[in-house]
């Protein structure tokens, strides 16, 4: 069984693809709704929050643990994996970071995310560890987040504020850019348009569902569903979880509350 968490619902963006690449698999989901978002709160918290997530999980029968949260990724991963040894546990910079090194051809790499994620250096350091070459260029668009929430996709305003994020990357020549935050695959057309096309977007909500997939293929994990139903927890406002999942998951979900 596959236990995700998030600190709230964008971490189904990680899940659709789950879904899709391994429809055998049983799926937990934790959203934190009741604490979200983490993307502006303390390292501490992020940690304590992960731990009891990753908790919850185990306590529900996970056997591999995905952190969709790329700012629970970015604080608490290092962790939660010393935490938990024996427990496999995947997290959304790797796979997305070490995609942007396969596509970028100057080496010079965007990343966006929380507020927390781009000052926790995480990116920076995985990418430096890889490649000591590789330039790396951060921005937090902390607004994207509750545009999202909202819905407000395809407003102008949303436009606006996207092009004044993205306006830090003008002249810095990157031609890759990573969307480290579980709610920017949704701002994807926006972002691909003012980026323009010489920039490879690059999405790890993807990369993650495809590391966990070759793991699950090599250690043979492949279960077929039984009558299980993959099942969602919140832990606050299970009914707007549930009406914002359907939409990123594209079909109803039923949403317990914790
Ligand atoms: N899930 C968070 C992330 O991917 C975004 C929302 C939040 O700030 O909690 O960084």
């Amino acid at each position: 069984m596959i236990g995700i968490f998030d600190s709230g619902v964008g971490g189904l963006t990680v899940v659709r693809h789950i879904i899709k690449l391994l429809p055998h698999n049983k799926i937990i989901y934790f959203g934190d709704t009741a604490r979200v978002p983490y993307g502006n709160k303390s390292k501490d918290n992020i940690i304590k929050y992960s731990i009891e997530n990753t908790d919850f999980l185990i306590s529900k029968g996970a056997k591999v643990i995905v952190i969709a949260c790329h700012t629970a990724s970015a604080l608490a991963s290092k962790i939660l994996k010393k935490k938990y040894p024996n427990m496999p546990i995947f997290d959304v910079i790797d796979s997305g970071l070490n995609k942007a090194l396969l596509v970028t051809k100057n080496g010079r790499i965007g990343v966006i995310g929380t507020e927390a994620t781009i000052n926790s250096g995480a990116h920076q350091a995985y990418l430096y560890y890889l490649n000591h070459k590789i330039k790396v260029f951060n921005k937090a668009c902390p607004l994207f987040v509750p545009l999202v929430e909202e819905n407000w996709i395809n407003k102008k305003e949303t436009l606006s504020i996207a092009k004044h994020y993205l306006s830090y990357f003008k002249n810095k020549n990157i031609d890759t850019l990573v969307l480290a935050c579980t709610h920017y695959p949704i701002l994807k057309g926006i972002i691909a348009k003012i980026m323009g096309k010489k920039v490879r977007i690059v999405d790890p909500s993807l990369e993650t569902a495809r590391q966990l997939k070759k793991y699950i293929y090599i250690q043979n994990r492949q279960n077929i569903k039984n009558k299980f139903q993959n099942k969602f927890y919140a832990s606050d406002l299970p009914n707007k979880f549930g009406h914002m999942g359907a939409k990123l998951i594209g079909k109803k979900i039923k949403v317990k509350k914790i």
